[in-house]
């Protein structure tokens, strides 16, 4: 199989879909790998690496899509891109094709097979392909460290001849992948940490953390289908956000990262919530590209009000290139492994419960997905 991967193109987007190390595994396979000159540039992978790994370095996109079979992207490609290519080729990224419908359409024309990494089922077996994890444990990292930057006091309890300088309280709303690692992160600065989350199983492993669990109780257990969270109902929602007000008021730093998949973000911090809070605080709202947990959030934006600041940062793993790019391309790799097992069978993503999941597109036919 003949592979390609594209320099990103969108703006602020410094990530890369294959390191030269994952070159060599490819290779190794029996892989030809094409990659367009400075793919790799803004996570520091010069093209010298690529070409020592054993790829074919091509000067453009155009070329390398036209060498290619199936082409590697984090993004979804623009309408003119798409339109420049030729047809019957396969894509493989993380093309939150729910945002991009018409991109979808537009290749699904030209007769493309396309998956999206993103509908990935949490399965033991995905877990190593698993990019919106690897992608969401730095984003909780890199959380924490934005709030410890914009907050107005120190994270850990200080003692000095000054006197003792008291830990800062952090609560983590939501304790996926995400939030977990953000509760690990803040542990390591030395913050006081308390987690919640509507799964009940969420308890031990925030606790394992050293963190408290808040002793919240919903009627009902929060937990839906395939270990997730259900969407509550705005009933639920209304009690949630009552209970949750007087731990979030006597917080230091919020970070939120509730997520249900499929679904908008819930939103559980109105802007009376944050009102309540001390000034100086700091709320960083993780889902702020599905709609955030915060109601006052705009994506991109950092406000400050009445004192608060409230950060709703987006595409947060491009700001660690290096590391974000090491872990998309272990996982589009072992992706890319399913095919190696069924190259050459007919109607390839029916043959495996991983490749019909992400199967949006088969030959420029549309795939219809359950969820
Ligand atoms: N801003 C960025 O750069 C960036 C990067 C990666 C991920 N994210 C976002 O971070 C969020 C978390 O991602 P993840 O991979 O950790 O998701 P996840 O599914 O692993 O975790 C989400 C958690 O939220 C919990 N939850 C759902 N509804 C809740 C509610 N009403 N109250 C409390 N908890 C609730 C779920 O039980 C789950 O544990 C997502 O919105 C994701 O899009 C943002």
């Amino acid at each position: 199989m003949k592979v390609g991967v594209l320099r990103e193109r969108r703006e602020g987007e410094r990530r890369v879909a294959l390191t030269p190390e994952q070159v060599v595994r490819l290779k190794g396979w029996g892989f030809t790998v094409y990659v367009e000159a400075g793919a790799g540039e803004g996570a520091f992978f010069p093209d010298e690496a690529y070409r020592e790994a054993g790829a074919e370095l091509l000067p453009s996109g155009a070329a390398v899509v036209q060498a290619s079979d199936l082409i590697l992207r984090l993004h979804s490609p623009s309408g003119e891109e798409i339109r420049a290519f030729p047809s019957g080729k396969t894509l493989v990224g993380l093309l939150q094709a729910w945002r991009h419908p018409e991109a979808i359409a537009a290749l699904q024309e030209k007769g493309w097979t396309v998956f999206a990494l993103e509908r990935l089922p949490r399965i033991t077996r995905a877990q190593s392909m698993d990019v919106l994890s690897s992608m969401a444990a730095l984003a909780g990292y890199k959380a924490v460290l934005m709030a410890a930057d914009h907050f107005v006091r120190v994270f850990p309890m200080l003692t000095t001849a000054a006197g003792t300088l008291v830990p800062a309280r952090v609560l983590v709303i939501g304790a996926g992948v995400a939030g977990l690692q953000a509760i690990a992160t803040a542990r390591r600065l030395g913050a006081q940490v308390e987690g919640y989350d509507i799964r009940p199983a969420a308890k031990e492993q925030v606790e394992s953390l050293g963190a408290k669990f808040l002793p919240l109780t919903l009627d009902g257990s929060g937990e839906g289908t395939g270990g997730y969270a259900r969407e509550l109902t705005p009933e639920e929602q209304a009690r949630q956000r009552e209970a949750l007000a007087q731990y979030v008021a006597r917080a230091d730093v919020v970070i939120t990262t509730a997520a249900v998949p499929g679904r908008p973000a819930p939103k559980l911090l109105t802007a009376a919530m944050r009102k309540a809070m001390r000034p100086g605080s700091v709320i960083v709202d993780l889902a702020a590209e599905t709609g955030g947990n915060c109601e006052e959030s705009v994506p991109g934006q950092t406000q400050v009000l009445d004192g608060v600041t409230l950060l709703a940062p987006v595409n947060l793993p491009a700001t660690l290139p290096v590391h974000a790019s090491q872990m998309l391309a272990r996982n589009f790799t072992e992706f890319l492994g399913l095919f190696r097992q069924k190259e050459g069978s007919p109607a390839l993503h029916t043959r495996d419960e991983i490749l019909q999941a992400t199967c949006l597109v088969w030959q420029g036919e549309p795939i219809t997905q359950t969820a």
